[in-house]
């Protein structure tokens, strides 16, 4: 039998490429080797957003459209959405009995996030609850492995620390301990030279038409001691030169070579590189056209999704209730 992973994603926008690069093409390889759940997790997305959640609905869409365009694939994985399946929301609370609080307010990313978000009030129960509601998402698929970035890592310990806690309590072994499968940081810096980022603005969308595409990579920061085309250049610390190394592999070396003698201007190395991206984006540009124009599709693989991951969700959850004896 096939190992189990789950994922999931709050949907807060659109996606970009250091999304593509370093967290989905990932999950769409780990489809061969695993069964795999992947949600769209807007329930965690109202820990901070409950305030507004006008725009919860159409990133829902669109995150699962980038899903679809970057290779998930309904025939393969459960793909849904974490508040159609109670159970979730059921687990949450059970598991809510057990965990104390301490276990919550030394969270790393909760005090992290505590400090940092100013222009929302997070300081409710929800909020604190986030890692267990984490928990009862990875626990209610008994994964036994979960793709996360390094970020996540506390969430993921918090959670092996309730199993061990819970199957000890009701003396049966009801959840299997998950372990992390580190997603690597993308190599992909933003246009700016920082880490490509939405509140950053200097992302590269994976829904961005052509266009866009081509005047983003114009902008992007390049070597700033190269002001005249005979200066000698610096790749290293290039954004244009990262780029080059992940869309242009097979000329990467030789371009390498050419900025450093010189011998190529960085307007040049721009336009062979906007060729570049351009050409690998437009599949997806495709694929999301065809998407775009299917919504009934989408409507039918979330249901797929729904009753896929609703069945595995309520066999947990009885036997997690029989363990509790309720
Ligand atoms: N907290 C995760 C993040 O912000 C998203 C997430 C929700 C998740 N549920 C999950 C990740 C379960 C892994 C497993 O990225
Ligand atoms: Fe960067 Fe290319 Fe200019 Fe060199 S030539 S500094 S790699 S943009």
């Amino acid at each position: 039998m096939k190992k189990r992973i789950l994922s999931g994603m709050r949907p807060s926008g659109k996606l970009h490429l250091g999304h593509a690069e370093g967290v989905l093409k990932y999950w769409a390889k780990l489809q061969d080797e695993y069964e795999c759940y992947y949600e769209i997790a807007d329930l965690h997305a109202l820990t901070t957003d409950y305030q507004d959640t006008s725009e919860i609905k159409e990133n829902i869409q669109e995150m699962m459209v980038d899903w679809l365009c970057l290779g998930l694939d309904p025939k393969k994985s459960a793909l849904f959405i974490q508040s159609e399946v109670p159970e979730h929301s059921e687990l949450h609370l059970l598991l809510s009995m057990i965990v104390p609080l301490p276990w919550l307010e030394r969270c790393p990313t909760y005090k992290e996030q505590l400090k940092q978000i100013k222009d929302k009030d997070i300081s409710t129960y929800g909020f604190l609850g986030y890692p267990v509601l984490q928990a009862a998402d990875i626990l209610l698929y008994r994964a036994n492995a979960v793709p996360v970035g390094e970020d996540q890592l506390p969430h993921l310990e918090l959670t092996r620390e309730i199993v061990r806690r819970f199957n000890h309590l009701y003396k049966k072994k009801v959840f299997p301990e998950p372990g992390p499968l580190l997603t690597k940081t993308p190599k992909i810096p933003g246009i700016d030279g920082r880490k490509m980022s939405k509140s950053y603005h200097n992302c590269i969308y994976l829904s961005d038409s052509k266009k866009v595409v081509r005047e983003k990579v114009m902008q992007m920061f390049t070597d700033p001691k190269r002001i005249h085309k005979k200066d000698k250049g610096h790749p290293e610390g290039c954004v244009v030169f990262a780029f080059q190394g992940i869309y242009n592999k097979e000329r990467v070396s030789t371009i390498k070579k050419d900025c450093l003698s010189a011998k190529i201007g960085c307007t040049d190395c721009k336009k062979i590189l906007c060729e570049k991206l351009v050409k690998s984006l437009e599949p997806l540009l495709e694929k999301r056209k065809e998407f775009v124009a299917q919504p009934k599709l989408i409507k039918d693989i979330l249901n797929e999704g729904r009753k896929k991951a609703g069945e595995t969700a309520r066999m947990t959850l009885q036997e997690v209730k029989e363990a509790m004896k309720i």
